[in-house]
This record gives C-alpha cells, sequence and structure tokens, in this order.
C-alpha cells in the first residue's frame, strides 16, 4: 500500500470509530439540574470538542482484528476516551502546564474555573470505571480484568506516574532511560490498555499470543505517539495542533528532543512503526491497524 492510501484508510478508521464513540460519549452528562448542570456542561464541553480518537479507535480495531463483536468493545473505547480526556483537563490546569487551548477551544478551567475544571476531570475517571464494569456484553471475568488492567494504566502505575516523572523533569535533567519510563506510563499506558481492552473484549485475554502481539505494538507506537507529540510541539502552530506550541520548553520540559535531533527522533520513530506493524503483520485484516501505525508517525496534529 502506497504511503496516501495508508494516511487515508486511517482518516477513514478514525473517523468511523470516532463516530460510534461519540454517539456512546453523547449520551452521558445531561440533563442536569440547576445545582449541578454546570458539571456536566463542562464535562460535554472537553469531551466532545473532537480530538484525534486514537485511544477508542485502537479498542475498537483490535477487537475487530480478533474476530470480536463491535459492540462488545463500545464501552471499553468509551472508558479509555474518559480517562485519556480527565487527563488532558487536568495536564491544562496552570498547576501543571497551565495551557489555555485545547482541542481548539480555551481550555476547560479557562472556561468553567481550576475547580470545575479539577471536579469534571475526577468524574470522568470515575464514570470510566462504571462504564467499564457495566459493560454486560462481556463475561464477569473479562469485565473485572478490564477494570484491573485500566486502573493499572490509568493510576499511581501509569499515567498518573508518567505525569509526576514528567513533573519532576521540569527541575531535574532525567537520563534517557528514565525519559523512556516517563513516555511509556505518561502516554504509552493508556495506548497499551487501549489495545488491550480490545483484546478483551474479543473474548482474548491477558497472555494469549494475540494480547502479546496487541501490547507489542502498542508499546511501539505509544513511544511513537509522543515522539511525534515531542516535535510537533517544536515545529507546529497553535492552528493547526489546536492546542499550545512551545509548551515543552516554556516548562523546560525532558523531551525526546533534549536527546536527539529532530530527523533521528522522527528516524527513530520510523523504526518502531516497521516494528509495530511487523507484529501484527499476519492476522488477516491487519491492515486496518498497520494503517494507523504509519497514519501516527507522519500526523501534523
Ligand atoms: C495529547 O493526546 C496528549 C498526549 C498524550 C500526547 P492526543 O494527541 O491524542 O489528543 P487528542 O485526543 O487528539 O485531543
Ligand atoms: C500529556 O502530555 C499527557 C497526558 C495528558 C497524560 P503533554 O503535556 O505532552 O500533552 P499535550 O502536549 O499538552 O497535549
Ligand atoms: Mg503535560
Ligand atoms: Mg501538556
Ligand atoms: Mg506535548
Amino acid at each position: 500500500m502506497e504511503r496516501n492510501d495508508h494516511i487515508e484508510l486511517a482518516l477513514q478508521i478514525l473517523s468511523e470509530d470516532a463516530k460510534l464513540t461519540e454517539s456512546l460519549l453523547d449520551t452521558m452528562y445531561r440533563d442536569g439540574t440547576r445545582c449541578d448542570s454546570h458539571l456536566y456542561e463542562s464535562e460535554r464541553y472537553s469531551l466532545m470538542a473532537g480530538g484525534k480518537r486514537v485511544r477508542p479507535a485502537l479498542v475498537l480495531e483490535f477487537c475487530r482484528l480478533f474476530g470480536g463483536h463491535i459492540e462488545d468493545a463500545l464501552p471499553f473505547a468509551a472508558a479509555v476516551e474518559l480517562i485519556h480526556t480527565s487527563s488532558l483537563i487536568h495536564d491544562d490546569l496552570p498547576c501543571m502546564d497551565d495551557d489555555d487551548l485545547r482541542r481548539g477551544r480555551p481550555t476547560n478551567h479557562k472556561v468553567y474555573g481550576e475547580a470545575v475544571a479539577l471536579l469534571a476531570g475526577d468524574g470522568m475517571i470515575m464514570d470510566a470505571f462504571g462504564v467499564t464494569v457495566g459493560n454486560t456484553r462481556v463475561s464477569p471475568e473479562t469485565r473485572a480484568e478490564a477494570v484491573r488492567l485500566l486502573s493499572l494504566a490509568a493510576g499511581s502505575f501509569g499515567m498518573v506516574k508518567g505525569q509526576i516523572i514528567d513533573m519532576y523533569g521540569e527541575t531535574h535533567a532525567l537520563t534517557e532511560e528514565e525519559l523512556l519510563t516517563l513516555h511509556n506510563n505518561k502516554t504509552g499506558a493508556l495506548i497499551r490498555v487501549s489495545a488491550q481492552l480490545g483484546c478483551l473484549a474479543a473474548g482474548y485475554l491477558t497472555g494469549t499470543p494475540e494480547m502479546a502481539a496487541a501490547e507489542g505494538y502498542a508499546n511501539r507506537i505509544g513511544l511513537v505517539f509522543q515522539m511525534i507529540d515531542d516535535i510537533l510541539d517544536v515545529t507546529s502552530t497553535p492552528e493547526a495542533m489546536g492546542k499550545s506550541v512551545g509548551s515543552d520548553a516554556a516548562h523546560n520540559k525532558n523531551t525526546f528532543l533534549s536527546f536527539h535531533s529532530i530527523p533521528e527522533t522522527e528516524a527513530m520513530a520510523d523504526r518502531l512503526t516497521h516494528e509495530a506493524v511487523a507484529l501484527i503483520r499476519d492476522y488477516p485484516g491487519s491492515d486496518r491497524l498497520c494503517a494507523l501505525a504509519a497514519f501516527l508517525a507522519v500526523r501534523k496534529h
């Protein structure tokens, strides 16, 4: 497949899968009373503002790859997007990256204030576990395993751990090994669990060769995702990204560019993408996830 065909297919997949996920997300956070409607409005504001929806697409596409029913994976797809969006609301707060633009809109706290932004993020994290365990289309064992994996990925042993290393790095020079730990957790953990949840929805539990292939793929594209994020923070514009750029330098962040030039980082991203693709290529129907990996390595937003 030519590179342009990959990109076209990936964009089509992202758009199809986003529609499915958004239709479920859209049913949440409505109908507040005069006392609490502010909370739901703030949650909807960030959640329904677009975003690439890469993580839900990974959930749905791994489920599809391994022969599952998309409906069985949808609640899991919504759950990872809820946790991801909450992490963005919190990441933008003044006490963290202090950014004022996200998904093409003023950040949540700029519109609703810090306290509501904090609570909206908190609420969405908890709600993600509710949606996961409420997925009665899959077995109780599968639901329990999904909750365990989601907790590991989102909490103190995953994304939150990555965020704290990221903050520590603002005042300390990290080693390259520490940077890899940072990125494997900050960005990698939610990407990895997306692939894992897709496998679970298709009936492949932890420890199966299918789950191992998905994890290997996701570990690699997770790193690539953050490599490109670091590059775009230097080379892109707020109009193209829908979020602030130059934020890493302004906060003295450790990024891949602290260790490597942009061409070196692009070459690493390319190598990791090839490795990711090699791990899943032999499964029939893998062209969709191969296209997604190829797109993420060259994305411009
Ligand atoms: C941004 O994630 C934060 C990182 C983990 C680098 P995305 O680039 O997936 O953001 P959205 O969901 O498209 O807004
Ligand atoms: C944030 O990483 C990752 C999480 C929200 C967990 P960044 O701080 O690099 O994300 P952007 O660049 O603000 O989207
Ligand atoms: Mg950050
Ligand atoms: Mg940030
Ligand atoms: Mg960034």
